[in-house]
């Protein structure tokens, strides 16, 4: 169902009757096109404190020109030598005076250092920046995305800060996102290659039939990914499709048979490198009408299923070595949503499994574990929302608009990236910054 709201404000005479009647006004977000698939412009480098970081080298191979003469398309702020109230203060002198001048769908990309338990006032100064961050993130407007990365070392870094300072993060707003030291798991050496980073590389999407699966499962064949499209029986012909598109392969399998992980390894001899947990379904009663079939086929399909194929495949060592899980929670599972107890319960379980698997999988066998948190995306689900709940649903984030699967698929992309190790344990929404749970 076509955004029309956000095609009028896009139109001179919607965008000034829109403004007069003080409705929200949504930017036309700039994504990842073949034609564009670098982002484009000056990036402005500053730094709040004093930095050890070795930035510039990373930042240079963004693709964004080095200035600092007219309209940023990015600007980083380096605030991991921020330590107490006084350094503080070069966050607003370092911003103040550039933040107006942001392009529209810009970047401003905030750097932290983890918060030192054993000084206060640097832990206090850190988790400032996390309220700035996200109170800048709703006022900034024009299609403008604010997003903060604690890291210690920026090339372990480098995957995460191309993917937010890029247009493929589109709709990612308002974050916090970890980066551990050293390069985690899988790049170990090995020279990435940033066109094709998954060539050679196995990845199997669930519920990849259509939606949000059929996009990830698209980008991860552009990434030069070997796709398995794995989806229910009843979905097998659409899913086929997909994968022939794709050059991939279908496999037809409800995800919650006992036997799923079996089947998987079955179908996977040479092993597997990306596992994406997509498939996932809705049955919305409020607690008090919810029979108790509605409650297990969701909590089956959405966390059960994922928990023992996870288990299985890890046991049986078919996730390779490098290898990626990325999970799908929502922010529905972090924020509540009336009706949706079984749903939400799922989903808060998956940032659960998530957390303390990822160190364990890191450590035992060298794979990471994360996930997306979709906000409102245009999908067949959302569009079979009723009117006022679905312009609701579409507007109460700070880009005013709902995000496109593309958007999470990019998302999740960038989690299977060979490049990005060091993020691990993350559950990163891909929300526009909803107001839903901020
Ligand atoms: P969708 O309903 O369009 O697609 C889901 C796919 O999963 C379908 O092809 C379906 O056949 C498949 N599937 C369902 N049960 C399955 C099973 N037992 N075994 C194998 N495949 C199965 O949904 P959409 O919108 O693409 O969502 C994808 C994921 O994103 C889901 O986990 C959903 O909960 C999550 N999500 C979606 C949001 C949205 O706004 N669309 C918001 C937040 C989360």
């Amino acid at each position: 169902m076509a955004d029309r709201y956000l095609s009028f404000t896009g139109t001179a005479p919607g965008r000034f009757l829109t403004r007069r009647l003080g409705l929200p006004q949504p930017s036309t977000l700039t994504r990842w096109t073949p034609e564009q698939p670098y982002p484009k412009g000056e990036l402005l480098h500053l730094t709040a404190g004093r930095s050890v970081l070795a930035l510039s080298p990373v930042l240079a191979r963004t693709g964004l020109t080095p200035g600092d003469r007219g309209e940023p398309a990015a600007v980083v702020l380096d605030a991991t030598g921020v330590r107490d109230v006084d350094t503080l203060a070069e966050v607003h002198a370092a911003l103040h005076p550039v933040v107006r001048s942001v392009a529209p769908s810009g970047r401003v990309l905030v750097l932290g250092a983890p918060p030192d338990p054993a000084d206060h006032h640097q832990a206090a100064a850190q988790q400032a920046l996390e309220g700035f961050t996200r109170s800048l993130g709703k006022e900034i407007g024009r299609g403008r995305t604010v997003n903060l990365v604690r890291l210690t070392d920026a090339s372990a870094a480098e995957s995460t800060l191309r993917f937010l300072l890029s247009p493929k993060s589109a709709y990612v707003s308002g974050q916090v996102i970890e980066v551990k030291d050293g390069d985690g798991a899988g790049s170990a050496g090995a020279p990435v290659d940033w066109e094709l980073p998954l060539a050679g590389r196995t990845a199997l999407v669930t519920g990849a039939a259509r939606g949000i699966g059929a996009a990830v499962a698209e980008t991860l064949a552009r990434g030069g990914a070997k796709v398995v499209v794995l989806d229910v029986p009843s979905a097998e012909g659409d899913a086929r499709k997909v994968a022939e598109s794709l050059g991939g392969t279908a496999l037809a399998l409800d995800i919650s048979a006992g036997d799923a992980g079996e089947r998987i390894a079955a179908e996977l001899p040479d092993g597997l490198d990306v596992l994406v947990h997509n498939a996932g379904i809705t049955r919305d009663r409020r607690l008090a009408n919810m029979p108790a079939e509605l409650w297990s086929s969701v909590l089956e399909v959405n966390l059960g299923s994922v928990l023992r194929t996870t288990d299985a495949l890890l046991a049986k060592g078919v996730l390779r070595t490098g290898g990626r899980i990325v999970a799908t929670a929502s922010i529905a599972g972090l924020a509540g949503n009336a009706g949706q107890t079984n749903y939400g319960a799922s989903k808060a379980g998956i940032a659960g499994l998530v957390r303390s698997l990822a160190p364990r999988a890191l450590a035992e066998h060298g794979v990471t574990v994360n996930a997306v948190a979709p906000g409102f995306i245009e999908t067949k689900m959302t569009a079979a929302v009723p009117l006022f709940i679905r312009e609701a649903g579409r507007r109460m984030n700070s880009l005013a608009q709902g995000g496109l699967p593309a958007d999470v698929a990019e998302t999740t992309a960038w989690l299977a990236h060979p490049a990005s190790g060091a993020v691990n344990g993350q559950v990163v929404r891909v929300c526009g910054q909803s107001l839903l749970g901020a």
